[in-house]
C-alpha cells in the first residue's frame, strides 16, 4: 500500500511517498481503508523537530476516516464497511491503518467520510479542554490562541454552544479573524495586542478560561490576563520550544489554575475516558451543528503540500489528504 514516510527530520520536501506492508488489526485493534486523512499540527512538529519520533523512518498520520477493512480479535460493535472516524498513534498516512477500537467512531448521521474527517482528533481535544480542563460554566467569558486553526475553530463554536457570554480568539494575521468569527467567536484579536484587547473587552477584568497551544511568551501573557479564579489549559507549544515555568506570584494572589492536556497521552492511558469524551464531543456535531470546514484538500501523496501550507501560517479550519 502507499503510505508517507520520512527517513530525516527536516523540511516537508523529507516526506516520501513508499510502499509498506499493509497492516493487519492485532487483539483490539480495527484496520480501515482510509478514504481521508486530517493534517495535524503534531504530524508538522513530528518531521521537523521529532516531536514523539522514537525510530526512523517514522509513519505520520492520527487520524483517518474510511470503511473498516478487518476487526482484530475481541473487537465488537464494529463490521467490515462500516464508515467510521479514527484516531490513531501514527501511520494514518496511508492507504490502511490500524487503531486501537477504543478511538474508532461511527460516523454521525449525515456527516459523510470527507467532513468525518476532521474530527478525531480535535473535536475531543477542544471539548476537553473547555469542560474537563477549563470547567467551563455558563456566563464564563473564554479566550483561545490559533482560534482560525482546527481546534481554535471548534473551540469556539463548543464554547458558545457551552453558555460563555463572550468568546475572543487571538490570531497571528487579522486576514484570519473573518474565518473565527463565523466559529463562535465575539471578538478577534492579533497576537501583538490581544492581552490589551482583552482587558479593555472584559472592563480591565479577565477571562475566565484560556486555551493556549502556543506557549512561551504567549503563555505568559495569557495567563496575566485570567480572572479571578481563572482557568488555563495548556495544550501546546507550536510558538516556542523552551519549557516554561511559574510560581507562586503568577498564581496565588487572583487564585488562577493551569492545567495540560494531551490526546495521545489520554489516548494511551486511558482510551475509554478519551472514548467517553468523544462520544459527547460527536454529539455536539449531530445535536449543535458544530462544523469544522475543510479549507484545502491534497492528494496522498502531495503531503508535503499541506505541510507547507500549514506552515505559511495562512490557513484556517481543517486540511485533508485524499487517498
Ligand atoms: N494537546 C493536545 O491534545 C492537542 C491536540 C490537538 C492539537 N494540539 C495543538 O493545538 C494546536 C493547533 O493544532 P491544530 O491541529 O488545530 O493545528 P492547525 O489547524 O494547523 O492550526 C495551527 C494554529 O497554530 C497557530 N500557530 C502558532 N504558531 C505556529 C507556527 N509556528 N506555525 C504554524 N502555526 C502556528 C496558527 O495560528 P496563528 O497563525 O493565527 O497563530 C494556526 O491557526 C497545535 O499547537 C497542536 O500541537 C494539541
Amino acid at each position: 500500500m502507499r503510505a508517507i514516510v520520512f527517513e530525516e527530520l527536516g523540511g516537508p520536501e523529507v516526506l516520501r511517498v513508499v510502499d509498506l506492508p499493509e497492516p493487519r488489526p492485532g487483539p483490539g485493534e480495527v484496520s480501515v481503508d482510509v478514504a481521508w486523512v486530517g493534517v495535524n499540527f503534531a504530524d508538522i512538529l513530528a518531521r521537523s523537530t521529532g516531536y514523539r519520533v522514537e525510530g526512523l523512518p517514522f509513519h505520520l498520520g492520527l487520524e483517518v476516516s474510511g470503511r473498516v477493512r478487518e476487526v482484530g480479535a475481541d473487537v465488537t460493535g464494529f463490521a467490515p464497511g462500516d464508515e467510521v472516524a479514527a484516531f490513531m498513534d501514527g501511520g494514518g498516512y496511508a492507504e490502511v491503518a490500524v487503531s486501537p477500537a477504543a478511538t474508532v467512531f461511527r460516523i454521525p448521521e449525515g456527516v459523510g467520510l470527507r467532513a468525518g474527517a476532521t474530527l478525531p482528533s480535535v473535536l475531543p481535544t477542544a471539548y476537553a479542554l473547555l469542560h474537563e480542563v477549563g470547567r467551563l460554566r455558563e456566563g464564563d467569558t473564554v479566550l483561545v490562541q490559533g482560534a482560525a486553526g482546527g481546534v481554535g475553530t471548534v473551540a469556539g463554536q463548543l464554547a458558545r454552544m457551552g453558555g460563555a457570554s463572550a468568546v475572543y480568539g487571538v490570531v497571528s494575521r487579522l486576514d484570519k479573524a473573518e474565518h473565527a468569527l463565523k466559529s463562535g467567536y465575539d471578538q478577534v484579536f492579533a497576537t501583538a495586542t490581544f492581552d490589551t484587547d482583552v482587558l479593555a473587552a472584559t472592563g480591565g477584568r479577565g477571562v475566565d478560561i484560556a486555551l493556549d497551544p502556543v506557549g512561551g511568551e504567549t503563555f505568559r501573557r495569557t495567563l496575566a490576563v485570567l480572572a479571578r479564579f481563572g482557568r488555563l489549559a495548556s495544550f501546546g507549544n507550536s510558538g516556542s520550544s523552551e519549557p516554561w515555568t511559574i510560581g507562586p506570584a503568577e498564581t496565588y494572589p487572583l487564585a488562577k489554575s493551569v492545567a495540560g492536556f494531551s490526546i495521545l497521552g489520554m489516548a494511551a492511558a486511558d482510551p475509554q475516558r478519551l472514548r467517553e469524551i468523544a462520544e459527547k464531543a460527536f454529539r455536539t456535531v449531530t445535536e449543535g451543528g458544530v462544523e469544522l470546514p475543510v479549507s484545502a484538500e491534497f492528494a496522498l501523496e502531495d503531503a508535503a503540500q499541506a505541510h507547507r501550507l500549514v506552515e505559511s501560517r495562512t490557513s484556517t479550519g481543517k486540511l485533508l489528504l485524499r487517498v
